[in-house]
């Protein structure tokens, strides 16, 4: 697949097919990923990769703390040092705050949930716990001695390259905090240590055509919008 046309086409799956991912053909996108940029080459990136049993028992158990109603304490952001929801409200606001509404009402509408319908978001929202009900889930994290920013971007590279990669294969993806937001659960059934920092998870599985949320196309800010030229006239 050619790589423009791979970017162009990637977007965030939350629908998949229940059929398996080979674990061969996972290897083969991680042996395509491992080749992403890292500061210093230091590719602090681990992964855990999982499917079956073990993935089921970690939608199981983010579900149930989910409807607990305990607070999630991802790893990532720890170092903000403030209370989870401080954190989401102090993270986004203004334009970034009206862009995260607008994913919502655009992702509700197109799944029919209406915005007073609390048992439907409520299920939306246990949908992205359970990892989009996707037959597989690749976990981020790295060594809490690498320093948490710059970390953070080579991850985002990492995550970037699996998720164009997995197209080749006919496999769609969603990057996703929510699988994570209980690292607790995480580290219980996969055994990651707590001198890791699980960073980031992605869902991947064939996607469900199908499925209202996979017709969304996200909109983007133009590009002279965000762009400040320098030293060009
Ligand atoms: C770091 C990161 C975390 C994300 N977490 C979630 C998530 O928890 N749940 C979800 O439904 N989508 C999540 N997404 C997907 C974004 O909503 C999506 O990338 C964005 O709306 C743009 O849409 P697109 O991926 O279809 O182009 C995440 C994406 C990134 C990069």
């Amino acid at each position: 697949m050619d790589v423009l046309d791979a970017i162009r086409a990637r977007k965030s799956i939350r629908g998949y097919k229940p059929d398996l991912v080979p674990k061969e053909v996972l290897r083969e996108i991680l042996k395509v990923a491992i080749h992403s940029p890292s500061g210093l080459n230091t590719q602090p990136w681990e992964l855990t990769v999982i499917t079956g049993e073990v993935l089921d028992n970690i939608r199981r158990g983010n579900v149930e703390m989910l409807n607990s109603g305990a607070i999630p304490m991802p790893d990532a952001m720890q170092s903000l040092d403030t209370k989870f929801e401080t954190r989401v409200s102090f993270l986004y606001k203004g334009k970034y705050k009206q862009r995260q509404v607008e994913l919502a009402i655009q992702l509700f509408e197109l799944m029919g949930i209406a915005r007073e319908d609390k048992e439907k978001r409520a299920e939306w929202m246990q949908r992205g716990f359970r990892f989009f009900d996707a037959p597989a889930a690749i976990i981020l994290s790295v060594d809490r001695s690498v320093e948490e920013l710059k970390a953070m971007i080579d991850i985002g590279s990492f995550a970037q390259t699996v998720c164009l990669t997995a197209l080749n294969y006919g496999l769609g993806t969603c990057i996703e905090d929510q699988g994570v937001m209980f690292p607790e659960v995480v580290r219980k059934f996969t055994g990651i240590p707590e001198s890791k920092r699980i960073v980031i998870s992605i869902a991947i599985g064939y996607p469900d055509r199908d499925f209202p949320a996979n017709k969304l196309e996200t909109e983007r800010e133009p590009v002279e919008n965000i762009v400040t030229w320098c030293g060009f006239d």
